[in-house]
Order: structure tokens, then C-alpha cells, then sequence
């Protein structure tokens, strides 16, 4: 028997797993449980300092934008930001793709440009694109995947031409799990002057990821996927770049003068954060980057490796079950799978029955189910909270619900 391997945060951390006991989580990458550290601080905010920042004189309006501020700094500091006002604040990884695209690329996209993307992005960074393309009769051209769900980076490199205004890529695919080589993309990017934008919703909560040092132009992420709020995330991007495009939405705050025929525009990050922000969510995602600080961002990608392994490995040894995508060394804290003869809902729904909670379907991924040859996948996603037991209780959910569909 694998020695036992012990979830990294205690459970007892997460009310809704204390709650539930019998409960294995095994869904956060689509999002993660919260810690009570984090639904405190947001309690805390509105219980002592609540009122609309960057308007009000006095004392407790300008405790909100302390908190607001604060809580910014924090979080870039997590993320190896230095110059914490090109941290935009967004509703989460969509919100800041659709706002490059629609900010940056209606600005420099133009009929005969290139936009690549890659197959196996999800729909958030690659619908943005795609429209762009067809609005400004740009190319919109799909790199291709190796047989195991790599990119091909041969034929990536040959499609980045001249032409390309945009080379889009995730930094960790959210349905297999792979892992792009962010610096290998940023150099085929820069080599022809393209923008290099990553979806980093799946790398931020599972990497020391330090933004700075990968050398992107854009960065999207997502509060809820790492222990954080729903509703908030963000985009970091190259200062001269947030300068120079225009703004996404207009309104409160975003503003310098107003002017009965024109406006002028607020410094970053004001400038791209229009109307009454989302205060509690910055607050708290800063207390779920100090929890995630506290484990050591190290221990974390070394301890969800772990539980990917052994998972992969013990679901492999089921017949009929198919683990797709890279092997382990190409491969984050995700196993997506099949199980031949029984739809991935219907064993979603009987794993639900014993406890298990994993995602089925396309994943917003409809782009690669079609290059996999797939309509949908089974996956589980681990995070500090899971242990092995999380997944010797998905292996025997999983070979239960073979006995009955399959015999
Ligand atoms: N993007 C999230 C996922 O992969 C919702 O499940």
C-alpha cells in the first residue's frame, strides 16, 4: 500500500468541509473551498469599514479605500507584481480577457492581422479572440496539440508570423492540465512584436507563478479558484500597454475631467475600474493569498503533484478508464478521464452518490473535445484540502459505478 498522504490545510480550516465530513472535494478547479480566515476578513471589512471608496471625506470612507488599497498590494506582492496599479481589479479571468480584447485588440487589431490561440484553450480566451478576428477581419488561427495534449510547439512557432498582433495561450489547461512553457511562448511572441497574453485561472492558485518574471504582456486570474471570493480576480499587464489603450467602461472614477465634449482618463488602475468597485473581494482574496502564503506555494504544487500522480496511476488500472492528456511531468494538480460504457454525467451523479464531487462535460473547452475526440471528460482537481483518501474514495466511487453500467 502508498504510504497515507495527509491533506496540507486542515479540513477543519474550510467550514463547508468541517460541515461535511464525508464530503470529497474534488472540484476546485472550478472553484476552491474557503477558508475561514478569508469569510472572516470579509466580515471584518463590512463590519468596520464599509463605505464607497475614492468618494467619501471622511474617516470610515477613507478606512474602505485604505482596505481596497491594501488588500491590492497584498495580492500583487502574492503574484510577484511589483508595480501593484497595473493589478486591475475584474469580476475574475473572463472579465479580464474580454477587457484586453475588447480594450487592446479593438485598438490594434486590424483587417489582415494574425490572432493565435491555442486548441486547448477555454472558451474565455479563446470566443474573446474569435469575435475580435471576425469584427476586424483579422486571421484567427488555432494551434495544433501533440497526440498527448502538449502543444506542438514546431508548428505553434510556424503559424506566429509576422502578421501576428496576438499569440493568446493558458499557462495550465483547466481540462487537461497541461502545463505550457509560458517562456518558450513569450519569446515566440516577442520575436515577431506580438502581444503575449496568458489565462493564468489555473496557474495562480497551484504555482509560485511570479507574473513579473514570466515576462507576458497580460496576465488574467481568478479570486475563487484560489480560496478566495467569487466575483473578483484580475488582470496584470504591461504599465505602457494600460497606458496607452483605451478604457474598457466608462463611468465613476475612471475619470480625470469631464468635459461637455470630452474626458479625460484617471491614472491606473482607476482608469480601468469603472464604477463602485468590489471591495470585499480584494479584501478577502488578500487573506486567501496570506493563507496561501502561510502552506508555501512549493509545498502546494509538490502536494496536489503527489495526489495527480497517484491518481492518475490508480484510475489507469481501472478497465476501461483512460486518462487523458500528458503524462504527470507535463501536468498539474488534474485527471481527466473516460470510463468506456457509462456516459462522464452519469458517473459524475453515482460519484456524487458516494460522496465525490468532480466535474463533467466539455469544460469550456469545446474546441479541444473536438481535436480529443471526445463530447465530454471526467475530472477530478485537487487542492490543499484533499488527501489520499479523497482519492481512493474516487477510484473505489469510480470502479463501483463501472460494476453497475458496465459489468
Ligand atoms: N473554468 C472552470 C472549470 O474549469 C469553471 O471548471
Amino acid at each position: 500500500m502508498a504510504p497515507e498522504i495527509g491533506a496540507l490545510a486542515p479540513r477543519a480550516d474550510f467550514p463547508v468541509l468541517a460541515a461535511n465530513p464525508g464530503l470529497h472535494y474534488l472540484d476546485s478547479a472550478a472553484t476552491s473551498q474557503k477558508p475561514a480566515s478569508v469569510i472572516r476578513a470579509i466580515a471584518r471589512y463590512y463590519e468596520t469599514s464599509n463605505a464607497n471608496p475614492h468618494r467619501g471625506a471622511y474617516k470610515l470612507a477613507a478606512a474602505a479605500t485604505e482596505a481596497y488599497h491594501e488588500a491590492r498590494g497584498r495580492i500583487a506582492r502574492f503574484l510577484g507584481v511589483t508595480d501593484a496599479d497595473t493589478l486591475i481589479f475584474t469580476r475574475g479571468t473572463t472579465e479580464a480577457l474580454n477587457l484586453i480584447a475588447a480594450a487592446w485588440g479593438r485598438a490594434n487589431v486590424k483587417r489582415g492581422d494574425r490572432i493565435v490561440v491555442t486548441r486547448l484553450e477555454h472558451h474565455a480566451n479563446f470566443v474573446p479572440w474569435q469575435v475580435l478576428a471576425n469584427e476586424t477581419g483579422a486571421e484567427f488561427v488555432i494551434a495544433e496539440l501533440n497526440a498527448d495534449g502538449t502543444l506542438d510547439m514546431d508548428r505553434l512557432r510556424s503559424l506566429v508570423t509576422p502578421r501576428t498582433r496576438v499569440l493568446a495561450f493558458g499557462h495550465v489547461s483547466n481540462a487537461l492540465g497541461t502545463v505550457n512553457p509560458v517562456h518558450e511562448l513569450v519569446a515566440v511572441a516577442h520575436e515577431v512584436g506580438a502581444l503575449a497574453v496568458c489565462d493564468g485561472a489555473q496557474s495562480a492558485p497551484h504555482l509560485s507563478v511570479g507574473i513579473d518574471s514570466l515576462g507576458v504582456d497580460a496576465y488574467a486570474f481568478s479570486g475563487h479558484k484560489m480560496l478566495g471570493p467569487m466575483g473578483v480576480g484580475g488582470l496584470v499587464m504591461r504599465r505602457e500597454l494600460l497606458e496607452a489603450m483605451p478604457p474598457y467602461q466608462m463611468g465613476g472614477d475612471m475619470i480625470s475631467y469631464v468635459g461637455d465634449a470630452t474626458t479625460t482618463w484617471n491614472v491606473l488602475p482607476h482608469k480601468f475600474e469603472a464604477g463602485t468597485p468590489n471591495v470585499e473581494g480584494p479584501v478577502g482574496l488578500a487573506a486567501a493569498c496570506d493563507y496561501l502564503t502561510a502552506l508555501g506555494m512549493e509545498k502546494v504544487h509538490q502536494h496536489e503533484q503527489a495526489l495527480m500522480r497517484l491518481a492518475s496511476q490508480r484510475l489507469a488500472a481501472i478497465p476501461g478508464v483512460t486518462v487523458l492528456g500528458p503524462s504527470p511531468e507535463a501536468r498539474s494538480g488534474v485527471v481527466s478521464f473516460t470510463l468506456e460504457g457509462v456516459h462522464p454525467h452519469d458517473l459524475s451523479q453515482l460519484l456524487d452518490a458516494d460522496g465525490v464531487c468532480v466535474r463533467a462535460g466539455h469544460h469550456c473547452a469545446q474546441p479541444l473535445m473536438r481535436a480529443l475526440n471526445v463530447h465530454a471528460t471526467t475530472r477530478a482537481s485537487f487542492y490543499v484540502y484533499n488527501g489520499s483518501a479523497d482519492v481512493e474514495a474516487l477510484v473505489a466511487g469510480v470502479e463501483s459505478a463501472r460494476r453497475r453500467m458496465v459489468g
